[in-house]
C-alpha cells in the first residue's frame, strides 16, 4: 500500500498504525521533553466509571465472552477540574505548531478562549482563531473557516465550544485532505483521506462530539441537517474541563444534559449495541437522572457539574460506538428546518420514541429503567418503559424543556416534509425497531 499523500497545509496527517504514526509519536516524545507540561494534579474519574457492578448491568451485558467481534473507538481522554491547563501540552504532543483554534462568540465571552490561548502560547505556540461559529453549525461556515485554516497554513485543529464548534471543526479536518465540499461527505465512511490531528475540549455537558464519529453539518439550501459518519472522525484528544460548563445559561445547560441522555439510551437500545458500549451508556443515563437537576439549582457545584461531564463523555463513547436511532434521526429535522436547540429537541421526542420502541426491545428498557433507580422488579419491559418515558419527561419538565414540538416553532405543515427527510438519516438504521415515513409522521404528530 503507498504513503498516504498528505493534502492539507500543515502536513500533519493522521494514519493510525501506518509508519508516519510513528515518526509523530517520536516527534512528540521529543516535544514533551522540550515543552514541559503545564500540570496541575487531573481530578481522576469518578467510581461510576468501574466495568460492572452498575444497576441494570447483568452479567451478560459485562461478559464480552458471549459477544461477537466488538470494535470499540475513542480518543484519548484528559479529564479533570484544571484540565483546560493541559491543552498546550496535549496540542504539542499531537504536533502542533500553528494550530487552528475553532470557537464562537459566546466562548470568547466567557472567557475560556483567552484561557486556551494563554496555555498554547505557553507551550510556545501560534494559534490561530476563527471564532465565526453559529449554533447548528452552517456548510457556509464550514468552507469560511477551512479556506481561513488553509491561508493561515495550520496545522492541528483544536476546537473549544460546544456540538456546534467541534463540528465545525471536525469539517474543517474532512475538507483539508479530502477536498471538495462538506456536504459531499454526507454518510457513512465517505471520509477516506486521513485528516489533522483533532484536539476537541467541550464546553457542553454535552454533544459527546469531542470523542464521537460523528459531524454534524447544516445543509442551508435544504434546511436539513446532515450526518457525516465515520472512525476517521474520532478526534486524537478529548479534553474535558468540568470548569467550563460553570458559565453555561441554564438553557444550554438543560438541553446539553438531555441530549447527552437521549445518546445514553439510544445507543443502549440501539441495533449495534455491545457490552463496551452498555457500561458507558448505562453509568451516562444514570449520572445524568441524578445530577442535571442539582447543576440548574446550584450551577456552581463542582461535583455535580464534574458527574455532567463524565455523563457526556460516557454518553459519547456509547453512541459512537453503537450509534443511535429515531430520537435523533427525526431531531436532526426540526434542528435544519428551525435552527432549533439539538438537546431541547431530543427532550421533547425521546419519551415519545421510547413508547415506540418499547415492544422491540423490552428488557433493555428493564435495564435502563434500573438504572435511573426505578422501581421495576419484575414488571413487563414494555411497562418498564413507560415508566422510563414519565421519568424522563418529569426531568424534561423539571429543567424548563418546553411540552411539544409546537412551542419550538413546528407546524403540522412541516411535518410531511420532515418525515420523508427523516428517512434519509444514518441514525435510523440502527433503531431498533423498524420505522417508516408513515412511523414517523405519528411519532412527529403525536410530539407537536
Ligand atoms: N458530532 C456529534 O457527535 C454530535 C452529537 C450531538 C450533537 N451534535 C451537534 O452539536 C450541536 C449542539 O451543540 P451544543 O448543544 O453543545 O451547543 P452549541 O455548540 O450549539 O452552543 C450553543 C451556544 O452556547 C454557547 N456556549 C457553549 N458553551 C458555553 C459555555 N460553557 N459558556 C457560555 N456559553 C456557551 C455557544 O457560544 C453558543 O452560542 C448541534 O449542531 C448538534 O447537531 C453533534
Ligand atoms: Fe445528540
Amino acid at each position: 500500500m503507498s504513503t498516504p499523500t498528505t493534502l492539507h497545509p500543515g502536513g500533519v496527517a493522521r494514519r493510525r498504525g501506518s509508519p508516519a504514526a510513528g515518526v509523530r509519536r517520536a516527534t512528540a516524545r521529543r516535544l514533551s521533553e522540550v515543552v514541559p507540561p503545564v500540570a496541575p494534579p487531573v481530578v481522576p474519574l469518578t467510581d461510576e466509571l468501574v466495568l460492572g457492578g452498575l444497576p441494570g448491568a447483568d452479567d451478560a451485558e459485562a461478559d464480552l465472552t458471549l459477544a461477537s467481534v466488538v470494535k470499540f473507538h475513542a480518543p484519548e481522554v484528559v479529564f479533570g477540574l484544571g484540565a483546560l491547563d493541559e491543552a498546550g501540552f496535549a496540542a504539542a504532543r499531537l504536533g502542533a505548531r500553528r494550530p487552528l483554534v475553532v470557537t464562537d462568540p459566546g466562548l470568547l465571552e466567557a472567557g475560556w478562549v483567552s484561557v486556551l490561548l494563554d496555555r498554547l502560547h505557553e507551550a510556545r505556540l501560534s494559534p490561530q482563531v476563527w471564532s465565526a461559529v453559529t449554533p447548528n453549525p452552517k456548510d457556509h461556515e464550514v468552507r469560511a473557516a477551512y479556506d481561513f485554516y488553509a491561508g493561515q497554513e495550520c496545522d492541528v485543529i483544536i476546537a473549544i465550544g460546544g456540538g456546534s464548534c467541534i463540528d465545525a471543526a471536525k469539517g474543517v479536518a474532512i475538507l483539508s485532505s479530502n477536498l471538495g465540499d462538506i456536504l459531499d461527505y454526507a454518510g457513512v465512511d465517505q471520509v477516506t483521506k486521513p485528516i489533522p490531528p483533532l484536539l476537541m475540549i467541550p464546553s457542553t455537558s454535552g454533544t459527546g462530539a469531542d470523542v464521537s464519529q460523528f459531524c454534524i453539518v447544516t445543509d442551508t439550501e435544504r434546511s436539513v441537517k446532515i450526518t457525516i459518519m465515520g472512525r476517521a472522525l474520532v478526534p486524537d484528544i478529548s479534553l474535558t474541563d468540568p470548569r467550563l460548563l460553570t458559565t453555561m445559561p441554564d438553557a444550554l445547560n438543560a438541553a446539553t444534559g438531555l441530549d447527552a441522555l437521549t445518546h445514553g439510551i439510544e445507543s443502549y437500545v440501539s441495533l449495534a449495541h455491545n457490552p463496551l458500549a452498555d457500561i458507558h451508556a448505562l453509568s451516562s443515563v444514570r449520572l445524568v437522572c441524578g445530577h442535571l437537576r442539582t447543576t440548574i439549582d446550584d450551577p456552581t457545584e463542582e461535583r455535580a457539574r464534574a458527574k455532567m461531564a463524565q455523563a457526556s463523555l460516557q454518553a459519547g463513547l456509547a453512541f459512537s460506538n453503537a450509534i443511535l436511532g429515531a430520537t435523533h434521526a427525526m431531531s436532526h429535522q426540526v434542528g435544519g428546518l428551525l435552527d432549533a436547540p439539538h438537546g431541547v429537541v431530543n427532550g421533547v421526542l425521546l419519551p415519545h420514541v421510547i413508547r415506540y420502541n418499547a415492544q422491540a426491545t423490552p428488557d433493555r428498557f428493564v435495564s435502563l429503567a434500573t438504572a435511573v433507580g426505578l422501581e421495576v422488579g419484575a414488571m413487563p419491559g414494555a411497562e418498564a418503559a413507560e415508566l422510563l418515558a414519565d421519568h424522563v419527561r418529569r426531568l424534561a419538565d423539571d429543567v424548563g424543556v418546553p411540552r411539544g414540538l409546537r412551542d419550538l416553532g413546528v407546524t403540522e405543515a412541516d411535518v410531511q416534509q420532515m418525515a420523508h427527510t427523516t428517512l434519509d438519516d444514518a441514525c435510523l438504521t440502527t433503531n431498533p425497531r423498524e420505522v417508516d415515513e408513515a412511523d414517523v409522521r405519528r411519532l412527529f404528530l403525536g410530539a407537536l
